[in-house]
């Protein structure tokens, strides 16, 4: 074939070239030439502020029916130099799976997410374009005494999802999403597909939480499932700040990760409502799920949490699966809502995330309620995830997610609002990047942590063109790894020296210090 003036051109002409498959790679690849092109690449995006005309478009989006597809797209965009970003869920908080400034691919996974659950040894194969949702769905369906310690959002993509670290209501009890990874399936810079052994413990333990496009493509991984007994508990209990808010909340802080059995996972959600009398007033939802019956529940709050006032009516008994749809409102709908991959959670948002390692005083939380009170109604919501238990018990270096011992809670600050206008976008932004700048005297620092799932660019970014000197790449770095930069940066030093797989927050290989 004739190299044309056009990479795109001869990125297609290649993968045409390149297919082994009976589905012809055409029928799985989109230009803005295809009717369908915008449905593709809009349908997972989640956050609506890059759902916009003016956002950077692929110019193409490839969805692989199976990994051969994958390989190609790999070998065929390094070959015409033009940039892959893929996407699972499309859940990322800045875009990074579908938003790029230079010529770039969309390697969308959405056609990979078969689910294979051997519950006998409490094993399973899924694939990275399923969700968790999904996941939960097809582990009921084998076993009601087995689940999975990852997200709380249904829609979540396992494939970005896994690759920064996964975390939901059994967090104190089993981790993370990553620490239950026993092997993976990896499509690497040279197109070749690796599993554990093939790709060596180096990458293996790199792919478990240090960031997604920056090692490969993990098209599939083996995880450990998790016992989970037949009834567990459920309840969300709502105080006002009449109904002593701030002290339920400081005292949360010196019980949830230090205090409470690793079965008993309350985290706080923090937002404000103007009640019936006009004013303004803050909410803590103590929102929690315990591996357990609600009688032992009741035991347990009693002797450490009285203040709280739980009784009875206030929880809930069900099977795991079904707690599944409770945490994210689906409460009495069927499970196989699960199924159902477009998100009922879209919208504006720019999030942060901080880690506590010292309870934070009632004046202080007095302070962060004005906060709310300046905000918009619903503008704003903090959401405070108690670690210990188990995640106490990790080490540091076990995979890159560093946050473990010492660190109490993460809070999830959150701003969200209801326009793609300059204006409300700006507000929003700023309000968040001023709370932010309140709150560092009160959490983690030097570094000052950060979830590399809730990816935020003001935390630091790569040069867009060029070479990312090591200095500079660990300003965000460790935030997000800590001391597991540096292995980090030497793994992808050994596995992509060229940086081929990369975006604004990718680890860089070491080219200078
Ligand atoms: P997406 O497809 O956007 O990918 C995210 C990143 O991973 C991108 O950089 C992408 O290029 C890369 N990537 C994707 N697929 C890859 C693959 N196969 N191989 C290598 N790299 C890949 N988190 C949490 O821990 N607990 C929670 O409960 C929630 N809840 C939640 C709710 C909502 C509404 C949102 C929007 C987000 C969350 N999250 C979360 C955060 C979530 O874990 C995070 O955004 C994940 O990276 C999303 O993974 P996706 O595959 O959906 O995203």
């Amino acid at each position: 074939a004739f190299a044309s003036s056009n990479p795109h051109e001869d990125f297609l002409q290649c993968l045409t070239l390149n297919s082994t498959n009976d589905t012809s790679i055409s029928q799985v690849v989109y230009t803005p030439a295809n009717s369908s092109y915008s449905y593709v690449l809009d349908v997972s995006i989640q956050n609506l502020r890059f759902l916009t005309p003016d956002a950077p478009k692929p110019l193409v989006i490839v969805t692989p029916v199976d990994v051969s597809q994958v390989q190609t797209t790999v070998y065929c965009s390094r070959k015409y130099g033009l940039q892959v970003r893929m996407r699972s869920g499309g859940h990322d908080y800045e875009g990074l799976s579908y938003l790029s400034g230079v010529p770039f691919v969309i390697l969308d996974l959405v056609n990979l997410r078969t689910i294979t659950v051997d519950a006998g040894n409490a094993t399973a194969w899924v694939q990275s374009g399923a969700t968790v949702g999904e996941l939960y769905y097809r582990i009921s369906e084998k076993s009601m005494t087995l689940g999975f310690p990852a997200g709380v959002c249904p829609t979540v993509g396992v494939g970005g999802h896994f690759s920064g670290g996964g975390y939901g209501m059994m967090l104190r009890k089993y981790g993370l999403a990553a620490d239950n990874i026993m092997d993976a399936q990896v499509v690497d810079v040279n197109g070749k597909l690796l599993d554990r052994k093939l790709m060596g413990e180096d990458l293996f333990w790199a792919i478990r939480g240090g960031g997604g496009n920056t090692f490969g493509v993990v098209v599939s991984w083996k995880i450990r499932l998790v016992p989970v007994p037949e009834t567990v508990t459920g309840f969300a209990v709502l105080r006002t700040l009449d109904q002593n808010a701030t002290s339920l909340v400081n005292k949360w802080q010196f019980i949830a990760a230090q205090e409470l059995p690793d079965e008993l996972y309350m985290r706080v959600i923090l937002q404000s409502y103007n009640g019936a009398d006009g004013n303004r007033t803050i909410q803590a939802i103590f929102q929690t799920l315990y591996l357990g019956e609600a009688d032992e529940l009741l035991d347990v709050m009693g002797s450490s949490f009285p203040e709280l006032g739980l009784t009875r009516e206030d929880c809930i008994e069900m099977p795991w699966i079904n707690s599944t749809l409770y945490f994210t409102g689906f409460s009495g709908q069927p499970l196989e809502i699960l199924l159902n991959r477009s998100s009922n959670t879209k919208s504006y948002f720019k999030n942060k995330s901080d880690y506590v390692k010292k309870p934070i005083s009632e004046p202080v939380l007095e302070e962060i309620w004005k906060w709310f009170f300046k905000a918009d109604q619903g503008a704003l919501q903090m959401i405070l995830n108690p670690y210990g238990g188990r995640m106490s018990e990790i080490s540091e270096s076990a995979i890159p997610f560093p946050h473990r011992a010492g660190k109490i809670y993460m809070i999830q600050h959150i701003t969200a609002w209801n326009n793609g206008s300059v204006e409300e976008s700006a507000k929003g932004i700023s309000l968040i990047r001023s709370l932010y700048g309140f709150m560092a005297p009160y959490v983690s620092k030097s570094p000052r942590s950060a979830y590399v799932n809730y990816r935020d660019l003001d935390i630091g970014i790569n040069n867009e063109f060029g070479n990312t000197s090591y200095r500079q790449a660990s300003i965000w770095g460790t935030k997000y790894y800590n001391r597991n930069f540096d292995r980090l940066v030497r793994v992808k030093t050994a596995v992509d020296p060229s940086n081929f797989f990369r975006n604004e927050q990718s680890v860089p290989p070491l080219t200078s210090w």
